[in-house]
């Protein structure tokens, strides 16, 4: 699946082909995305789906065993300190340092990433006003809630100025209070900058994000605004069909049958591949089987696939942890 720009500017990230294997294990596998320049976008995903092991990935914290990222045209291999000067990282857990007070925590993180001091001291000063940590400047961090934590988490990832913000889970473990405030502090930052955060609970996505791309065992398994994914939650099963016709005549025919609400084809190794999404709690294997046959082409083979997006969304909106 790859994104397609609707403006001339080329997209500020661009993933193509991304494979990672821990060990004998594939986390991610053949990842394709975009994320255009000053959009805010969601990974949405159950445990271990692979979103940290891609964002690790985006932000040149690790190499891919196979696959290309450019930032801003920049490949993060070959450009990695291009790269980490243009984004902004929020990972999964944060090296905050709990014996420092969060001004000196703040300048610590400036140095390391090459600012001037006096470039420090003003950035400083706005990190705290955005991330409203005014009062906590001479606090020690590990006397910090984990939300105010978390806070300090985005504070340092913005103090360099980046272009791209990348935010892990950036609401997990906090209170329901502090959730509101911080989705609401990463879409005052999205209006400047570009954005991907990861889930895996639906409604964070759908709070923030202008467009969601979900994953799920290591595969882009959906691409979609918000407010379409709540439409396809609706309800809908999955089936794969092989069917021996012609292409332009099969779509119609399949594509009429009462209860099929999309289809799609794909033709791989000289075999014609329908996948169909099918209304909820309807069995429509006899209907398809008669309408292809009445039609003069030959079933050759019909089954469900994997999970379905509507399982995957059970699973993203079971787990919310507040
Ligand atoms: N360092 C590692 N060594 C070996 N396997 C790993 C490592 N990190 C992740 N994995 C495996 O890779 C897969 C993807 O993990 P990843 O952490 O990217 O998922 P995730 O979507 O971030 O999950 P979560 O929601 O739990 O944070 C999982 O099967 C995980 O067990
Ligand atoms: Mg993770």
């Amino acid at each position: 699946m790859t994104t397609q720009t609707t403006d001339q500017a080329p997209d500020m990230i661009q993933v193509t082909g991304l494979t990672h294997y821990y060990g004998p294990h594939p986390a991610i596998q053949d990842v394709n995305f975009g994320v255009r320049r000053g959009e805010i976008l969601g990974f949405l995903g159950p445990n271990g789906a692979g979103k940290t092991t891609t964002m690790r990935i985006l932000t040149g914290y690790m190499p891919p065993t196979r696959g290309k990222v450019t930032v801003d045209g920049y490949d993060i291999v070959e450009k990695s300190l291009e790269v980490r000067r243009k984004i902004g990282y929020l990972p999964e857990t944060v090296p905050l340092y709990t014996d420092m007070t969060v001004t000196n925590y703040l300048r610590y993180m400036g140095t390391l990433r090459g600012m001037a001091p006096r470039a420090i001291k003003r950035r400083i000063n706005d990190v705290i006003d955005v991330c409203r940590l005014e009062q906590y400047r001479k606090t020690f961090i590990g006397k910090l809630s984990k939300g105010f934590r978390q806070r300090v988490g985005i504070a340092q990832a913005i103090i360099h100025e980046p272009e791209v913000l990348v935010l892990d889970e950036p609401t997990i473990g906090i209170d329901p209070i502090q959730v509101v405030e911080t989705r609401k502090l990463i879409q005052d930052l999205g209006k400047e900058q570009t954005v991907v955060l990861s889930s895996h609970i639906l409604p964070e996505v759908s709070a923030i994000c202008e467009r969601v791309l979900i994953i799920n065992e290591g595969r882009i398994v959906a691409e979609d605004t918000p407010s379409n994914l709540a439409d396809r939650l609706q309800g809908m099963e999955r089936m794969e069909i092989e069917i021996g016709g012609t292409v332009a005549e099969v779509l119609p025919v399949l594509r009429s049958v009462e209860g099929i609400t999309d289809v799609s084809h794909r033709r791989s190794e000289d075999r014609e591949i329908y996948t169909i999404q099918i209304r909820r709690g309807l069995d429509l294997r006899d209907e398809i089987s008669r309408a292809v046959i009445s039609s003069g082409w030959s079933l050759l083979s019909m089954q469900s696939v994997g999970m379905s997006l509507e399982d995957i969304f059970l699973r993203l909106t079971t787990h919310e942890e507040l």
